[in-house]
């Protein structure tokens, strides 16, 4: 019997990063987002979701939009936009601070069915205040609640900086209890020495977070064999067999507010504007976006067992930290 021609030749998978607004009732210390003035208008949205539909036919992916911003939420044609998008047959996430999601938005975004809501938690309590602003733990935590009552899938992604370490173990006590599926984590990325001094994890650091991560990934195993800890980024779990990839423009695309076209919003690289061309031709007709794509090995790198997979670890620390690219990663712990 022939199989299906979908299971002959899959689709592979393409995120688009969607930065739809710059807005945010939030300033959080660490927060790459400085402009707050663009939001993306309802007809630009509509184009944009046009091109990308294109794009993903185009390269015969199969896509995910990441609804994200500044704060999502507070968008006005937020339920509209993810409303379009998945009568368009592509599945969407959202990428929130949590503090807006009380149970009336909560159970609308249940009627759209996320594949996942993501809420970002740098601590607990007072350490995730610190970063975050006074009262925005309750009210991100209480958000959490209302999308668990609703079931939808829940993530927590967690900023790992200098100042905020220690309160990884608490924080996974209390995803487990509020039913959260999985926390992640990544370092922050930095671009002025006094944010580096001030935020980024020192090498030591990192080699040590990862250690404690991982005895967390065992601790909070479930019985299929799956975790609450998740160790998917670069250099946070190689000794166990597996390696992120870092490949920008590749599997993922970011677009900004104001319609900026970037391989990864963690670089600071525009490849173009949306409003200016279809994506597949904006992608590549960018040079920093093609060689992100080949993502070469470091010269440094060329020796270790990893680096094919690997090739350098996190381009967007590294880079933000040295201002080079295709270096080997500056928290390398592995050599
Ligand atoms: C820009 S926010 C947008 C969505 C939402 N406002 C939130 O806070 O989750 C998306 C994620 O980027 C992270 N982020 C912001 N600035 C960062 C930086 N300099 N380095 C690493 N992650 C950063 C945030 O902590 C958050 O988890
Ligand atoms: S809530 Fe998100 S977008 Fe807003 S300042 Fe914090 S990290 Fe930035
Ligand atoms: S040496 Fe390079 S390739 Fe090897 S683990 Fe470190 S960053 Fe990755």
């Amino acid at each position: 019997m022939s199989e299906a021609p979908e299971r002959q030749n899959p689709r592979r998978s393409h995120i688009l990063q969607w930065h739809i607004t710059h807005r945010c009732n939030l300033f959080c210390a660490h927060c790459y987002q400085r402009d707050r003035a663009e939001e993306m208008p309802a007809q630009m949205l509509r184009e944009t979701l046009d091109k990308y539909c294109r794009f993903l036919e185009a390269r015969h992916f199969c896509g995910r939009v990441y609804l994200t911003g500044g704060e999502p939420l507070l968008h006005p044609e937020f339920f509209t936009l993810a409303r379009e998008i998945t009568e368009r047959g592509i599945a969407f996430s959202v990428l929130t601070n949590g503090t807006l999601i009380d149970r009336l938005t909560a159970n609308r975004l249940a009627l759209l069915h996320p594949l996942f809501v993501q809420v970002s938690l740098d601590g607990v309590w007072e350490a995730h205040d610190a970063v975050r602003g006074e009262f925005s733990f309750i009210q991100a935590l209480n958000g959490i609640d209302a999308l668990a009552a609703e079931r939808i899938p829940v993530m927590v992604s967690f900023t790992a900086q200098k100042n905020n370490l220690k309160s990884f173990p608490a924080l996974a006590r209390i995803c487990a209890e509020h039913g959260v599926r999985k926390l992640w984590w990544d370092r922050v990325v930095t671009d002025t020495p006094e944010m580096t001094k001030q935020l980024a994890l020192t090498t030591e650091q990192f080699r040590q977070f990862c250690r404690k991560a991982s005895r967390l990934q065992k601790r909070y195993q479930r019985p299929d064999g799956s975790s609450l800890i998740s160790l998917e980024r670069s250099l946070q779990c190689m000794e166990e067999g597996k390696c992120y990839t870092c490949h920008p423009g590749s599997g993922m695309v970011t677009i900004l507010a104001d319609g900026s076209v970037m391989p990864c919003r963690r670089l600071p690289f525009i490849a173009g504007n949306i409003t200016e061309g279809e994506l597949d031709e904006i992608l590549a007709s960018d040079p920093t976006t093609q060689e992100l794509q080949c993502s070469p090995i470091p010269a440094a790198c060329a020796d270790c067992r990893y680096a094919e997979r690997c090739r350098g670890g996190a381009k967007c620390v590294t880079y933000g930290q040295t201002g080079r690219l295709f270096e080997k990663d500056i928290n390398c712990f592995y050599q």
